[in-house]
């Protein structure tokens, strides 16, 4: 087992009608002046936008707002919310949303905090001194962003999509109500269940020894999240299961499913981002397009990793122990998981995910990998530009 630091200082306040207690949650905070954040709409079709203003009316606590972030949340609103936040004299900012929501409110914390363009921290020019405390009432179980110590913002010239890490700021505390999750479009629920699995595969495929209580919690969690999408995709009211896949997305994503371990590969999660920066599309729904090929790449230099995920995850009966039945399981693994995002309706290719790169496109996209990892993709096995270029290509 590796050393390790586990830091989860966020408050979670788990539970039907929970957004009652924002108020409450915001004044003990003791701030003088709040932004509340939101995205395109849907938090005031739902009503909840006006739920939460009543709660924070009711402790008498000041505020400003500002709307308008969209799915892969960009640089110029950024920008705007940290105008306001300087204008107003905002001290606190509350996220009413899903991780852009949440990404965007920490990016515009960084920017209030520090002097000087915010890009710098996304671009490794510097790191953040402070970051203006945040609070978050989540509507979709995804991104884990209430929990982490990242966000990831898109800036527009360039298309460049790009996560900072800080645990300043981490939020303060989390509201979640699994009932606010259930207006979300079927295809939501689904990509937000991938982006959780994949918080934890990325942690799970590592080069690190077993750790076997970090395993076992993370079986357990992927196990629960694939059982939970599968009864979401027939009875999206179903209040057990948002509740389980909305716990597991804030547990994917704090760090617990890392402990002990090197931190995982993440290969995906960053030629993902390349995607959603180029094709705008949903975060999870290009993660399972790309997995499998990823996968089927990097196996040789793991395939025992590989086969303990398809036997302990997926109930793939192991068939030998020698390096060809190792070999085998481990595939069976790869092609019952590809199986199951299909299931789902989650694409498993690019033609799937209604994408298609040309082979320009696809070596920008892996050129822009590199230099965003600070050319060290992937741990399960160290990716070169080249090597990206052929796992986008076979995901064609
Ligand atoms: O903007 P509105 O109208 O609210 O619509 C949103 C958006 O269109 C909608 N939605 C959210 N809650 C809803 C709802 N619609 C109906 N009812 C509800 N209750 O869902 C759409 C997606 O929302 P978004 O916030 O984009 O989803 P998600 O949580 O998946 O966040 C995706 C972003 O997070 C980044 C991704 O790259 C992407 O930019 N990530 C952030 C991470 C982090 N900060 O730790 C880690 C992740 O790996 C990820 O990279
Ligand atoms: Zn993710």
């Amino acid at each position: 087992m590796e050393n390790f630091n586990y830091y989860t200082p966020t408050k979670i306040v788990f539970g039907k009608g929970t957004e009652s207690q924002t108020g409450q949650l915001v004044k003990e905070q003791n701030c003088k002046k709040v932004l509340i954040h939101y995205g395109s709409g849907s938090v005031k079709r739902s009503g909840l936008l006006d739920r939460i203003k009543a709660s924070l009316d009711n402790e008498g606590i000041n505020y400003v707002e500002l709307g308008g972030v969209v799915p892969n949340p960009r640089l110029s609103l950024v920008y705007e919310g940290i105008n306001l936040c300087r204008r107003e004299g905002v001290d606190f900012i509350l996220a009413v949303g899903g991780g852009s929501v949440i990404d965007s409110a920490k990016a515009i914390g960084y920017g209030t905090a520090n002097d000087g363009d915010v890009w710098d921290f996304y671009d490794f020019k510097r790191q953040a001194a402070a970051c203006l405390p945040i609070g978050a009432v989540l509507t979709i179980a995804a991104a884990g962003s209430e929990m982490s110590s990242s966000s990831v913002i898109t800036k527009e010239e360039g298309l460049i999509k790009r996560g900072y890490s800080n645990n300043l700021s981490r939020a303060k505390f989390a509201v979640m109500n699994p009932e606010l999750t259930m207006t979300l479009p079927a295809y939501q629920t689904a990509s937000g269940c991938v982006d959780i699995l994949m918080h934890t595969m990325e942690r799970y495929f590592n080069q690190s020894d077993n750790m076997e209580l970090t395993d076992g919690i993370s079986e357990a969690l992927m196990r629960t999240v694939m059982k939970n999408a599968k009864i979401l995709k027939e009875q999206p009211d179903n209040y057990e299961a948002r509740a389980e896949v909305m716990w597991a997305g804030s547990l994917s994503h704090n760090g617990l499913t890392g402990c002990g371990t090197d931190g995982g590969d993440w290969a995906t999660h960053k030629m993902e981002h390349e995607i959603g920066g180029l094709f705008d599309v949903a975060h999870g729904a290009g993660l399972s397009a790309i997995w499998g090929s990823w996968a089927r790449f990097v196996l040789d230099a793991r395939p025992e990793r590989f086969a303990k995920f398809a036997v302990n995850v997926l109930d793939i009966e192991p068939t030998g122990s020698s390096a060809e039945a190792v070999t085998e399981t481990a595939l069976k693994g790869i092609e019952a998981m590809e199986e199951f995002y299909r299931s789902i309706d989650m694409p498993t290719s690019f033609a799937e995910l209604g994408v298609r790169p040309t082979a320009e496109q696809i070596r920008t996209m892996a050129e822009k990998c590199d230099i965003g990892t600070r050319h060290s993709t992937g741990i399960v096995k160290k990716l070169s530009v080249d090597d990206m270029v052929e796992i986008y290509t076979n995901a064609l």
